[in-house]
């Protein structure tokens, strides 16, 4: 038998893919014991209500695989939230037209791969969420940033319109939007609906913290604009909504021909995803509902968002005004750092704070404006001792 080593020769697509700013930040930030304010998930714990699910489910022996496009009991549930939050809009199949998968991150990942062909263009608002350009290349499709302009982020309609053509097949929105706060308006929603109608393009969007939003905001799917369902695939996931983001349960609510060719994908990416916390899910999203758990929810973030924003001025920088999500941007031009990536490895090494520098949401990142962004889903301790530690900065 031939004794040879094996040589690991890694394909292009994985030997190509960039190490993402989240990992790099994350090692950084455990080596130096850093307080962690860079990655979107809460240090605090999951509400009573939310955990007693899932351990009610797994004490039933709700543990073997579960349906492909999701157990029965969560689509339903999942279809009468949305009856619920928009009574106007077309009531969604719990049959057909709604797939559940392990968290937003693979579900989006089916929905390009089922609607994207080699040489496809998607676009993307920038800054943009860190899978999405990896994610089309994969589908083998070509992503065409369109730049969301600071401070206000606001959409430039002609711009927008600049980027679609022939080979545009898809545009990828996140409301909020993850990392500005910002909250698409309807007027901005409806800008992209007519830009889709008019170039037959698809419209994915990702929704996954629909449920925080700040002062009046409100937020609109797409698929709710007359007419918009029957192009738009609606990313959801629980795992922001319900400070669990562990579970990993997302969902993508699309027309029947859509759903049937992102089912056709996720049963060969991961067939199902864990059958306890889908049951459990079921059983949430009527609780939460009845029990005024989402005014909580919000009320508590504004709270926390005032707070990090307090830390963030007295270390002298000027957070960016946010409607939804948990995360706050800052800009550093301002303090005179030209490099955002490299503030952010010395903020973690030398005054042991983690956060993310924007331009890792750039496909260019000499493209991106010089901000960091710091997350603010965190209990009262850890925000106060980066207080602590940002008081250290005008070291750096
Ligand atoms: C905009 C956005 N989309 C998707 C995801 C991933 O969601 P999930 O944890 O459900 O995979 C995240 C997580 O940070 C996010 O910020």
């Amino acid at each position: 038998m031939h004794q040879g080593r094996y040589t690991a020769r890694p394909a292009a697509r994985a030997a190509n893919a960039p190490t993402s700013i989240f990992t790099e930040i994350t090692a950084l930030a455990v080596r130096h014991g850093a307080v962690n304010l860079g990655q979107g998930f809460p240090d605090f714990p999951a509400p009573d209500f939310v955990k007693e699910a899932a351990a009610r489910h797994i004490r039933d022996d709700r543990n073997q695989y579960a349906a492909s496009a999701g157990v029965p009991r969560l689509r339903r549930a999942l279809a009468d939230e949305w009856a619920r939050l928009y009574p106007e809009a077309r009531a969604i199949d719990p049959d057909a037209e709604i797939t559940v998968g392990c968290g937003a991150t693979e579900i989006l990942h089916d929905a390009l791969l089922a609607t994207i062909d080699p040489g496809d263009e998607v676009i993307a608002f920038e800054p943009a969420y860190d899978a999405y350009g990896p994610d089309v290349a994969t589908a083998g499709g070509v992503l065409r940033p369109v730049p969301l302009a600071p401070p206000d982020w606001r959409l430039d309609p002609e711009r927008l319109a600049a980027a679609f053509g022939p080979p545009t097949r898809a545009i990828i929105v996140n409301t909020p939007h993850n990392p500005t706060g910002k909250v698409f308006s309807r007027r901005e929603l409806e800008v992209v609906a007519d830009l889709a109608a008019r170039h037959d393009a698809l419209v994915i969007t990702d929704e996954v913290y629909g449920e925080i939003l700040f002062g009046a905001a409100a937020h609109v799917p797409i698929a709710t604009l007359p007419g918009m369902f029957e192009r738009t695939i609606t990313i959801g996931s629980m795992g922001k909504t319900f400070s669990a983001t562990g579970w990993k349960v997302g969902w993508a609510i699309a027309p029947a021909p859509v759903s049937a060719a992102i089912r056709a994908v996720h049963q060969f990416v991961t067939f199902t995803n864990s059958a306890p916390f889908q049951e459990a899910l079921a059983d949430i999203l009527p609780l939460a509902a009845g029990n005024g758990y989402y005014p909580r929810l919000r009320a508590d973030y504004a709270r926390r968002r005032e707070l990090l924003a307090g830390v963030l001025r007295r270390a002298g920088f000027d957070p960016l005004p946010i409607d939804g999500a948990y995360f706050l941007l800052c800009d550093l031009a301002a303090r005179g750092f030209t490099n955002d990536a490299e503030f952010c490895r010395r903020l973690v090494t030398e005054a042991g704070v983690a956060a993310i520098p924007i331009s890792s949401f750039y496909a260019d990142p000499a493209a991106a404006p010089r901000m960091a962004r710091f997350c603010f889903a965190k209990k009262d301790e850890t925000l106060a001792s980066a207080a602590d530690r940002l008081a250290r900065l005008p070291a750096l």
